[in-house]
């Protein structure tokens, strides 16, 4: 079985490292079998700040924006953000992302790569985690958290993870897995079946 993984690059500003350190992890998603893989570059899907009128639970979408990433959300079993941090926090442009879907996003797992400096992104993480569980999904423990990144870039501008970040990166991955499995088991079965 072949999970839907869509890993999201959170970071658009010009000259944003995102795109390398997701480079570095999408070669080791690679070599998962698992997964069919499709790379969701909030930079390329350019959505503008929240423009609908109806709230998102009514799925109600009036803009081609965001009947695109309605079925792009959809269409996922699991996610991995890769996000930087921007004073301790998380970008706007990943907030902005959640905020135009609810149901989409509903009983997935959603697992993190983060970078930064000495925090490693991991205060973004944790401030993920209030929008992420609101929308029901389940955030792993296990990520991938980058301290001083910019270590890690070589001249030739490739970022090149060591040993214990690909590991991290391989046992998240393993969790990833089975989180997809369960929850597409949950969401496979209606709620009035379940009670
Ligand atoms: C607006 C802004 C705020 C930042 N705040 C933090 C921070 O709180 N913690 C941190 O570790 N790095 C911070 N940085 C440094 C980033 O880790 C670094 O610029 C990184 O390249 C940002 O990711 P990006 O290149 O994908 O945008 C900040 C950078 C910017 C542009």
């Amino acid at each position: 079985m072949k999970y839907k993984l869509k890993v999201i690059i959170g970071s658009t500003r010009p000259g944003r490292k995102g795109p390398l350190v997701a480079r570095w992890f999408l070669d080791i998603v690679k070599q998962f079998h698992d997964f069919e893989v499709e790379v969701l570059d909030l930079k390329e899907i350019n959505l503008p700040f929240l423009d609908e009128a109806e709230h998102p639970r009514l799925q109600n979408y009036a803009n081609e924006h965001t009947k695109k990433w309605s079925k792009v959300i959809s269409d996922a079993d699991a996610f991995v953000v890769v996000t930087p941090e921007y004073n301790f926090g998380y970008p706007a442009t990943l907030k902005n992302a959640f905020d135009y879907l609810y149901a989409e996003w509903q009983e997935k797992p959603m697992a993190f790569v983060s970078y930064g400096g000495v925090s490693a992104g991991t205060r973004a993480v944790q401030a993920l985690k209030l929008p992420v569980t609101t929308l029901g999904m389940m955030p792993l423990p296990q990520a991938v958290n980058i301290p001083f990144f910019t270590q890690f870039i070589n001249n030739d501008g490739v970022f090149e993870g060591n040993e214990s970040l690909e590991k991290s990166a391989k046992l998240m991955l393993k969790k990833l897995i089975s989180w997809a499995e369960a929850l597409k088991g949950m969401r496979d079965k209606p709620l009035s079946e379940k009670l």
